[in-house]
């Protein structure tokens, strides 16, 4: 009854107003009035009508997150979604990123695109199997860097690779995320299932064209990952569980902070896509820091090295070498 009486108050409130905006905006008013309503009447803010520059410094004097550098389209999309699934209004969020840091850190999680897969574009982790894991192999020690790692399964595909090769007991495997929660994640090296069933067929994929009969593939994938499909999971084995370290690290602001001098590898995919070209050029140089010469960069399928930093590297196969 109560609740009927609210209703019904917001839709005379509404009402009212609607006859005032009937000569400016009256459809744009009706097509948003369920979501008034939903949101206790608070108007869904627009990405376009947010103001990027406060919410930026707010971020960054509050939590020390600098986002300034990232793709404005994509960060505005993103803010736009946080302010609609935490119901609140520009300024109410800006108070509470100031008020509370574990807030400001879960908004920092809302806002960075998190979605990864085990094996994600197959043909390049043939391509890493057959063609740039190999060239590396005779190297005493290899150290990699997968840098922006989400939840870790790129990590996993990769350690697949480099056992496959018998190379694991000499290499060390770093993985960062500016993100700690999906590090713990990655940790823990347990996943979905059920909206994840693809991870096995990019693997086949990854092993097709080997003379390998699909059983003989399919129990390749099993000698790494276990699936319950009653508890809907799929869990990294123990082979390679544990096998990486796992370190929060922002690519923006702790440039130099990392634990190697250099890598034979680093894989940065669909990172620096979030960039503008200002903070690509940076994370570039960075790499190239990081790099011994002739070492290898892979970037993810739609990105590529442009700007300053592209005299650094040269394009080869699938990714980048430190010239
Ligand atoms: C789309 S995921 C890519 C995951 C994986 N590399 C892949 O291609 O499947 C992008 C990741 O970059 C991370 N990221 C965004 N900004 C970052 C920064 N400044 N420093 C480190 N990681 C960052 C996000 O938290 C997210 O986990």
């Amino acid at each position: 009854m109560i609740y009927d009486f609210k209703l019904l108050s917001i839709f005379l409130f509404h009402k009212t107003v609607a006859v005032i905006v009937l000569v400016s905006d009256y459809s744009d008013y009706f097509r948003t009035l369920p979501s008034l309503i939903m949101y206790n009447c608070k108007p869904l803010v627009s990405a376009e009508n947010i103001d990027l520059d406060l919410f930026v410094s707010t971020l960054k004097v509050s939590a020390g997150y600098d986002f300034s550098n990232y793709s404005e389209k994509s960060l505005r999309r993103r803010v736009a979604k946080v302010l609609g699934d935490e119901k609140l209004d520009q300024p109410e969020l800006l108070i509470e990123i100031q008020r509370n840091k574990k807030f400001a850190e879960k908004i920092v999680r809302e806002i960075t695109v998190n979605t990864t897969d085990l094996f994600r574009d197959p043909a390049i982790w043939k391509s890493l199997k057959n063609t740039v894991l190999p060239s590396i192999s005779a190297m005493p020690h290899i150290t990699i860097w997968h840098a922006g790692c989400s939840t870790g399964q790129e990590v996993y595909s990769l350690l697949v690779l480099l056992n496959e090769l018998n190379l694991l007991s000499k290499v060390r495997v770093f993985g960062s995320d500016i993100n700690s929660e999906v590090l713990g994640v990655a940790q823990r090296g347990i996943y979905k299932w059920r909206f994840n069933t693809h991870y096995l067929e990019n693997f086949r994929q990854v092993y097709a064209d080997e003379g390998l009969d699909l059983a003989t593939v399919d129990a390749l994938f099993y000698k790494y990952f276990t699936i319950d499909e009653k508890s809907d999971v799929i869990k990294v084995n123990d082979i390679i569980l544990n096998k990486a370290e796992f370190v929060t690290h922002d690519l923006v602001t702790q440039p130099c902070a990392f634990y190697s001098n250099s890598f034979e590898l680093i894989l940065c995919r669909n990172v620096v896509i979030y960039f503008n070209s200002t903070l690509q050029d940076n994370v570039f140089k960075l790499f190239a820091d990081k790099l011994d010469d002739s070492s290898f960069l892979l970037l993810g399928l739609h990105e590529s090295i442009l700007g300053s930093s592209s005299n650094l590297f040269e394009k080869k196969e699938i990714g980048y070498i430190k010239r």
